[in-house]
């Protein structure tokens, strides 16, 4: 039964658990008592609390969109700038987290999953920062589409695994690392980067993830604004849970969450599981919403965000959507592009393509709203690490001779050696 008062709560209404196969079950009842164990430990907050503000560069600002607000003459809009922590995505709030408390179980390597590689990169960072070993699965589409991280991955001396099986995006990145885990949890923490999966994770990274919307309430009191509205992007749901979950109670504001429109709504097209498309269905350990077939086998998603391009939903913030406390809405491909360009030109912040979803919303909601009024949106990420995507979709001329020169110059450097 879930308790809202307890730090794992497990269920949310119907959603959420732990299906697992029976191997799994002891590693994930020890992670879930030294979870519950080392929030109350001073020093191991302490230590978290001291790397959050020395290593990860916090507090992120909150900026106001002065210029797009004005130019929509609409509601007051401002942006956590969650891009602005190091590895350049809220991503490493709950990395440095899970990878403290790997440190505390004694366990000698650490594996990931990632997506879009911004949890991927976070978690490599962290590794290096502790001195543990790192294995990253990644799908071998996002490794083509992300390499930058890729690159970073490696930098920092995690070894990147591409995952070849299913459609090779994330879904079948976490297939792969939960079946590592199943064989190496005796010295292995599997560092799990969304609010998903097999409880406790979703508990878990929920409150590593808060620290995002516990800021939020000291900035917006420090100045005095009172948000009407908050916008967060939702792929598993991390960011867009640590951004909400402080401020659930607060009624009074509305909770927006913005799925993946990618180009269209035909199956395969977008990964929309809470708007309509998505079944209640118990996939990688939980219940929740997934885009299943009519046999319940998952079907294929698409995003220009890798990190949005995800069958299912952490189970907190399906309860949420079913419950109507967080509605759901989509931003297409084209839109998230468009937000992009915006924030870019007007306020000199280029958002991640995922958060470019948010953005995207932000617009909407600011109009909707009216003068007056004020609007939150969460930048879970910045765009660096996109431009290989962006680039192509927004000048893919001069993008194209810029590659060519490039790979002219490495055939040249190639040659004369
Ligand atoms: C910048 C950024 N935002 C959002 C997401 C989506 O993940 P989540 O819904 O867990 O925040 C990702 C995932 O890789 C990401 O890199």
């Amino acid at each position: 039964m879930s308790d809202p008062d307890r730090i794992v709560q497990s269920f949310f209404g119907d959603f959420g658990g732990r299906y697992v196969a029976e191997v799994l079950r002891a590693p994930l009842d020890e992670l879930e008592v030294e979870f519950i164990t080392a929030m109350q430990d001073q020093e191991f907050l302490r230590l978290y609390r001291n790397l959050l503000r020395d290593f990860v560069g916090r507090p992120t600002p909150l900026l106001y969109a002065e210029n797009t607000s004005r130019e929509i003459g609409g509601a007051d809009i401002y942006i956590k700038l969650e891009g602005l922590a190091a590895t350049g995505a809220h991503k490493i709030n709950n990395a440095l987290g899970q990878g403290l408390l790997a440190k505390r179980m004694g366990k000698g390597r650490v594996i990931a999953e990632t997506g879009a590689g911004q949890h991927g990169v976070a978690t490599a960072a962290v590794c290096a920062k502790l001195g543990i070993p790192c294995r990253v699965y990644m799908g071998e589409v996002d490794v083509r589409r992300q390499r930058p991280n890729v690159f970073s991955m490696e930098l920092y001396g995690a070894e990147v695994v591409p995952v070849k099986t299913g459609s090779k995006t994330l879904k079948d990145a976490v297939n792969e690392a939960l079946r590592d885990w199943a064989s190496s949890f005796q010295d292995t923490h599997y560092l799990l980067g969304s609010a998903l999966g097999p409880s406790p994770f979703p508990d878990m990274v929920r409150e590593f993830q808060s620290v995002i919307g516990r800021e939020l309430i000291e900035q917006t009191q420090e100045r005095g604004i009172v948000p009407d509205a908050m916008v967060a992007c939702v792929g598993g749901g991390s960011n867009a849970i640590g951004f909400f979950a402080p401020l659930l109670e607060r009624r009074e504001i509305r909770m927006i969450g913005v799925e993946a429109g990618g180009r269209g709504s035909a199956t395969g097209d977008h990964a929309v599981r809470m708007e309509g498309g998505g079944r209640l269905g118990i996939v990688q350990g939980y219940k929740s919403m997934f885009l299943l077939d009519s046999d319940g086998q998952v079907q294929d998603t698409h995003s220009v965000s890798a990190g949005l391009d995800y069958p299912g939903i952490g189970p907190q913030l399906a309860y949420l959507g079913a419950s109507g406390r967080v509605e759901f809405t989509r931003a297409s491909d084209q839109e998230a592009l468009d937000a992009l360009r915006v924030f870019a030109r007007n306020e000199g912040v280029i958002f991640a393509l995922e958060s470019a979803h948010a953005g995207a919303q932000v617009l909407k909601t600011a109009k909707e709203l009216g003068p007056g009024k004020t609007v939150i949106v969460n930048m879970s990420g910045r765009g660096d690490k996109d431009i290989f995507i962006t680039a192509k979709e927004l000048t893919p001329q001069t993008w194209k001779d810029f590659m060519q020169r490039e790979v002219q110059e490495i055939e040249a450097k190639e040659k004369q050696s």
